[in-house]
């Protein structure tokens, strides 16, 4: 591995390190930067937060699960060069001082890289921007005070040049297999069906930090350009695979509100950053939030190996639990789904509001014809070994009047649709129960009631 990018400014060539040695192991033990924390060492604190920046913009990560490859050509900023070069403290340092923004302070770096990213983006959805950093003692009020008072501030000078250094760097070779396009990857893949596609690393990064597994060998994806584009063709929304969750949510926000709406509760900002949905549709999770929505939309997936190309509907390519319908030797490509659905609704349970898996997903998507239901697709996470489609409860709608009845009758067939299981997320039975209330919750939804579980707001 012959990797370089710019660490606070400086350029850096690491080399000699596994290509799954993380950000956050490399910068404190080899650079003695030990600004960036380690809490949960999976994607869940935020104390681990750095500002990776590329032609694309800047963005917060978390380091923990983030392999040095995936940094090649970029610049990274750790809290350390948050500060101005003569020590000048950033605007939100100040303000979390002024602010009482910190008490024990194991959090508070993380914070600090989080609202610089947001104060330096413009971004004043300060909730959604700090939802993926713990805080156990402080509390998060003063710490959204600071970033409020912070945002009228200037940006300073050292938090942009990274955006221009950045596009004069020459990176040169990685010396590890990242691709610059799909066709190079389906000859490598073709070649070596063992390897593991590393896109986002929010699943994988766990493999390695959490699993101790070695893994080898590797194909990095994030240089693969013709995998990140999102075209509209037809009415359809054509998605590929490198796309990220963020990019995602954008493209959907004001097409799909419902879509983009539960996207923004789909882990946090930093693992949004890096996470893809060709990752989240192959690691074939029962509980993945992306699926269940793509499946409700009738979304078509595309799937590559050499020069062959398939597509197929999304829910058949999920067999059976972690068993997908991919030969080896072949990737996902993409996925295409229609640009518009008025009717689409998905709903999120979860303990928690933010950064929490779901407990059960459920997806929406009946046409109503004259007050009569002319087709449903309804899909469900969390609720079998697969994201699944609950056909019972869609046979039970599909040609009856759209009445709390036809409702009521459909969410009894929803019973035999699935077995759900229990685990420390919930018991089968609530599953089932929520299952049916969602499909309740649906039909009020439809019908302009509101439902929204925000009523308690600060
Ligand atoms: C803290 C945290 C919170 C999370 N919260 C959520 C959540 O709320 N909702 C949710 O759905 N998920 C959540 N996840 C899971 C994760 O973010 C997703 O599954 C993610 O979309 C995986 O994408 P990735 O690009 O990171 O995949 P990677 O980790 O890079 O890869 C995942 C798997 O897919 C394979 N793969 C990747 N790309 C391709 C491709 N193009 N073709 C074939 N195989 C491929 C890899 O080889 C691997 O097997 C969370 C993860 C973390 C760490
Ligand atoms: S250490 Fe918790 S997100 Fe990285
Ligand atoms: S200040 Fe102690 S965890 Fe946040």
């Amino acid at each position: 591995m012959s990797v370089a990018f710019l660490l606070n400014g400086t350029p850096v060539r690491v080399e000699g390190e596994a290509p799954t040695r993380t950000l956050l192991d490399w910068l404190r033990d080899t650079r003695g930067l030990r600004g960036t924390k380690e809490g949960c060492n999976e994607g869940d604190c935020g104390a681990c937060t750095v500002m990776v920046t590329d032609a694309e913009g800047s963005r917060a990560l978390n380091a923990c699960i983030l392999f040095l490859p995936q940094l090649h050509g970029k610049a990274v900023r750790t809290v350390e060069g948050i500060s101005g070069p003569k020590g000048e403290m950033h605007p939100v340092q100040a303000a979390m001082v002024s602010h009482h923004g910190s008490q024990c302070g194991f959090c508070t770096p993380g914070f600090v890289v989080s609202m610089a990213v947001a104060h330096l983006n413009g971004d004043t959805g300060h909730d959604d921007a700090l939802a993926g950093n713990l805080c156990r003692c402080t509390g998060y009020a003063p710490i959204v005070r600071a970033a409020e008072a912070a945002a009228g501030e200037a940006v300073p000078e050292w938090m942009v040049a990274d955006r221009a250094a950045v596009a004069g760097f020459a990176a040169g070779e990685a010396g590890v297999f990242r691709p610059a396009d799909s066709d190079a990857l389906a000859e490598w893949y073709l070649a070596h069906p063992d390897a593991v596609l590393v896109a986002g690393a929010t699943d994988v990064g766990l493999w390695v930090t959490k699993q101790l597994r070695e893994l080898k060998p590797v194909a990095f994806l994030g240089g693969v350009e013709d995998l990140k584009g999102i075209e509209v063709r037809g009415g359809q929304l054509h998605v590929g695979a490198c796309v990220t969750i963020s990019a995602l949510r954008e493209a959907v926000a004001e097409r799909l509100p419902s879509f983009g709406e539960m996207l923004r509760r789909y882990a946090s900002v930093q693992v949004r950053n890096a996470a893809t949905i060709g990752g989240n549709i192959a690691n074939g999770s029962p509980i993945g939030d992306g699926p269940p929505a793509l499946i409700a939309l009738g979304a078509t997936l595309h799937l590559r190996r050499g020069d062959e190309m398939r597509s197929l509907p999304l829910e058949a390519f999920f067999l059976d639990y972690r068993k997908q319908d991919r030969r080896p030797g072949e990737f996902v490509a993409g996925v295409s789904f229609p640009e518009r659905a008025p009717a689409f609704r998905c709903y999120k349970i979860s303990k928690r509001f933010d950064q929490d898996i779901s407990a059960v997903c459920g997806c929406f998507n009946v046409t109503i014809e004259a007050g009569v239901v002319t087709s449903a697709r309804i899909a469900f996470g969390g609720m079998a070994g697969v994201p699944k489609r609950a056909s019972a409860a869609e046979a039970a709608l599909v040609g009856k009047v759209w009445t709390e009845a036809t409702v009521e009758a459909a969410a009894e067939a929803m019973a035999g649709d699935f077995a759900p299981m229990t685990d420390m997320r919930a018991s089968a039975g609530y599953r089932m129960l929520t299952a049916q209330n969602l499909l309740r919750r649906y039909f009020h939804d439809l019908n302009g009631v509101g439902v929204s579980v925000l009523e308690v707001s600060a």
